[in-house]
């Protein structure tokens, strides 16, 4: 059995599954450059058929990316693996990774198949895909739920008919730490062919147990985990990648394999990216990667700490990408420093109009706020990336506030729609209140505010405000982010990306909607 534990990432594929988790094409090459620089094994990138959208993501992620595998996801349909072998054509390296169903439930009530059909069409859908490429993986969806020694009948045909790894998805996050353990080692026991093809698992948090699950399947041999960064995906998620990798790591007394390849410093930055795409805050309390991960409140730790770190650190922050010295640049900080500052967190610019709007925002903050930090800049580098490739229908051009004890609070809203200037105010409960319905007078969306947070990006009371909104409208969910150090404008900037993203067409299909 071999000793590295490979590394998928699903962030682009499942961890966008995220109601209101959609990112645009060029913020998926942005995360997988990072995943690339982190060197994980494999990046899955999309569910090419889903949309013409979907399909120019892979194509662009696979023709980015050289050191680590790219695939595409494919329902066990022709259309689908001929999608997604379309969308990988040219790639350094690529996988297509199919499923189908195979718990009594979702065969019955789902696909309406029975289960030799279900046998017969993974077993097609995987000499297909072989058509494109020698790296074909097969995912028994929902095989949590699913009865083992079917497993085990499919899991022997697809190698047969030439998969390469075999995933065991629990999909709806149901099983237990031991039962899944149990379920990997009778798996690989009893099929004839086990030792054909890499076991791999990927477990939904449903019940919190993710990440426990999945590390209780690499203990009896599983040597893929499915993961995405800061534990994004459907519903609860899926096992986090940064928890998976630095459990494996610190825990080498247990494990028989290893993560040597991946770049752990990698991981903090990969993080706030994928948070500042997203708009998924990491809450501070977050192993690893949440602000709390590594600090020592209490009088008695940091004693302890300060005295022999290990007393109450099993891991070493700067391992996992925070930074020692914090505080990076200010005022007098030039272009040069500020390039290669952002260079150093893994951002850099298409051209030099990306590159100079992003500088005179830095001097706009450093003229507001006397310290600037990592944190800052991946904010600022975020919003001058989707500024520049959005085609966004509505600007905030100027907000006027006013906020008084014992007065209602009153906002005026400048915005250029589709070109043409407008202006209107309102007055709300208060400011952001009050700025939110002047937009809405403006704009009539019909869209529902589902959820409104502030996180301080750094500390102190001149540090910027990153606030996220989450819009919904007919079913669709997308989140709007914005960061300022006026925590109203800060608002405004959030409601108004959620606006542009929420009117923008769709038609992506959802990968395990029924259809087969
Ligand atoms: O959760 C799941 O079963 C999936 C499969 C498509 C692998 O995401
Ligand atoms: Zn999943």
């Amino acid at each position: 059995m071999s000793d590295k534990l490979f590394i998928f990432d699903t962030t682009l594929r499942d961890g966008e599954q995220s109601p209101g988790a959609s990112m645009t094409r060029d913020e998926k090459v942005r995360i997988a450059r990072a995943l690339e620089k982190m060197r994980v094994d494999v990046i899955e990138a999309g569910f090419p058929v889903a949309s013409p959208g979907d399909f120019e993501s892979v194509q662009a992620v696979a023709q980015t990316i050289k050191d680590s595998t790219v695939c595409g996801l494919a329902r066990a349909l022709d259309k689908d693996i001929d999608a997604a072998g379309a969308a990988l054509k040219g790639a350094n390296s690529a996988r297509i990774h199919t499923f189908i169903a195979t718990s009594p439930i979702h065969m019955e009530r789902k696909l309406r198949m029975n289960p030799d059909q279900v046998v017969e069409q993974a077993v097609q859908a995987v000499k297909r895909a072989r058509q494109y490429t020698d790296d074909v993986e097969f995912s028994a969806e929902d095989a949590g739920r699913s009865d083992l020694d079917f497993l085990c009948r499919i899991f022997e045909a697809v190698i047969k008919a030439g998969a390469t790894t075999l995933n065991v998805p629990d999909t709806v996050g149901y099983n237990l730490p031991q039962q899944f353990g149990e379920t990997i080692r009778l798996l690989r026991e009893k099929m004839p062919n086990a030792d054909k093809a890499i076991f791999s698992v990927h477990c939904h948090n449903d019940l919190g147990l993710a990440v426990a699950n999945s590390l209780s399947a690499v203990l009896s041999g599983a040597r893929q985990v499915e993961c995405t960064i800061n534990g994004l995906g459907e519903r609860a998620g899926n096992a986090s990648l940064e928890e998976i990798v630095m459990a494996v790591k610190t825990r080498q007394d247990v494990f028989s394999c290893q993560v040597d390849h991946i770049d752990t410093t990698q991981i903090v930055p990969s993080s706030r990216l994928v948070s500042g795409i997203t708009g998924f805050a990491v809450q501070p309390n977050k192993a690893i990667v949440g602000a709390n991960a590594f600090a020592h409140e209490s009088g008695i730790h940091q004693d302890g700490v300060l005295k022999h770190r290990e007393t109450y650190e099993i891991m070493r922050a700067e391992d996992v990408g925070w930074s020692a010295n914090r505080m990076v640049l200010g005022k007098h900080s030039g272009r040069n420093a500020f390039k290669t500052r952002l260079a150093e967190l893994g951002v850099e610019f298409d051209s030099d109009e990306a590159l100079n709007d992003a500088f005179a925002r830095f001097k706009d903050l450093a003229d507001k706020k006397h310290e600037i930090f990592d944190e800052d800049l991946q904010a600022l580098a975020s919003e001058t990336y989707s500024e520049a490739a959005s085609v966004d229908r509505i600007r905030l051009i100027a907000l006027k506030v006013c906020s008084e004890t014992g007065e209602t609070p009153e906002a005026c809203v400048t915005l250029q729609v589709d070109g043409e200037e407008k202006k209107l105010c309102a007055s709300g409960g208060g400011p952001v209140d009050a700025t939110f319905k002047a937009i809405e007078s403006v704009i009539n969306s019909g869209t529902e505010l589902q959820l409104y947070s502030v996180n301080n990006i750094t500390s102190g009371t001149d540090a910027q405000g990153e606030v996220t909104v989450r819009l919904e409208k007919a079913g669709r969910i997308v989140n709007g982010q914005g960061a300022d150090t006026d925590i109203v404008i800060a608002s405004a900037k959030a409601y108004i990306q959620g606006l542009n993203r929420i009117l923008a067409p769709s038609d992506r299909a959802h990968p395990q909607g029924a259809d087969v």
